[in-house]
């Protein structure tokens, strides 16, 4: 069986942890029945980012990712191209060393914010002060303006 090794995250596995997968299960899949609550908000069918991980180890065995994939890659904050989605990542033969990452960007609907259950996992809630008659900002450029200004404060350090 394949291992998966999981570096140290500080709430999910904070002294890492080894897994074996089945082969033909994902990446998510193996961490989850395996007790490591990696985040799955779409629940695994590829319509979010949550699942997210970086590939340490293992990367150019993987097969590419398909255009759905990449596209929704394309939006989550701050990847390299050996950033996948782990619900997206069946495994094979290949051992991996994965890092999960320390952060999510998760922006609420336009007319409904968050819903309750996200605000209550959120370490950190935010909002984009404004001025005049507007409920909120198209959820895009809410979106964009998050993630600027968070690529702009991690340059700044
Ligand atoms: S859980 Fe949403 S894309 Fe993987």
């Amino acid at each position: 069986m394949p291992k998966i090794v999981f570096l140290p995250h500080h709430e999910i596995c904070p002294e890492g942890a080894v897994v074996e997968a089945k082969k033909g299960e994902s990446i998510c899949d193996a961490a989850l029945r395996n007790g490591l609550d990696i985040e799955h908000a779409c629940e695994m069918s590829c319509a979010c980012t949550t699942c997210h991980v970086h590939i340490r180890e293992g990367f150019a065995e993987l097969p590419e990712s398909d255009e759905l994939e990449e596209d929704f890659l394309d939006k989550a904050w701050g990847v390299d191209p050996d950033w996948l989605l782990s619900c997206q990542v069946i495994m094979e033969e290949q051992d991996l060393v994965v890092e999960i990452p320390k952060y999510a960007i998760v922006v609420g609907t336009e007319s409904s914010s968050l819903s309750k259950s996200w605000m209550i996992k959120s370490d950190k809630l935010i909002s984009i002060p404004m001025r005049g008659k507007m409920d909120s900002l198209n959820l895009s450029v809410s979106a964009a303006i998050v993630i600027f200004e968070g690529l702009k404060q991690r340059n700044d350090n």
